[in-house]
């Protein structure tokens, strides 16, 4: 092979090399991009999921529809929800991607994030042995207390 051919071929292979790196980024990007779109999907599920729990045990204590069982169901999906919350809110899920309706406040002050997930957890794992009890008022009290975490962290991260 003559030195010029070699050289050609060098920068052919290097050329393709670029190529399929260049291919490779923009096929993680596209890849990131539809797991942002998922997260956000699962996320707004689970959180409906939430509402509904906390309506759910709303009519037990207003109008003493469904049964202390009924309440503790719910109470379970508040737990399960709360627990889960952590891993939701990665960089690039924010207002504007999808149907978020996360504001980017979040990535600004996450430290506050993080707590009020924790608030929510908290409250939410205090509520199993009040749900357990059965007492209407003490149940309509915690309920409170868990609606009041929920609203903490919507004032600040949630666009309406
Ligand atoms: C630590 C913050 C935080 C806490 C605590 C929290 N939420 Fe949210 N919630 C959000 C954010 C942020 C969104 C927007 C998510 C999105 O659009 O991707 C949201 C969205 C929602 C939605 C709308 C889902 C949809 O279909 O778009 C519901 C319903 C909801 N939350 C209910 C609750 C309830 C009920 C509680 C408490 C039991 C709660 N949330 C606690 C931050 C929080």
């Amino acid at each position: 092979m003559m030195a010029r051919e070699a050289g050609l071929k060098r920068t052919m292979i290097r050329m393709a090399g670029a190529a399929l790196l260049a291919g490779g980024i923009l096929g993680s990007g596209i890849a990131v991009a539809q797991d942002n779109m998922a997260v956000i999907e699962a996320r707004k599920e689970a959180l409906k999921r939430a509402g509904a729990s906390m309506k759910a045990i709303q009519g037990f204590v207003r109008e003493g529809s469904g049964s202390a069982e009924d309440v503790q169901k719910a109470v379970a999906v508040l737990v399960e929800v709360s627990g889960g919350m952590p891993t939701w809110f990665p960089e690039g899920t924010a207002q504007g991607v999808g149907k978020s309706e996360a504001l980017p406040a979040i990535w600004q002050n996450r430290a506050d994030f993080d707590k009020k997930v924790v608030a929510f957890q908290t409250e939410a794992k205090n509520f199993v042995p009040i749900a357990a009890g059965g007492d209407r008022a003490a149940i309509g009290k915690q309920l409170g207390a868990v609606g009041g975490t929920c609203k903490a962290c919507h004032d600040s991260y949630k666009a309406d």
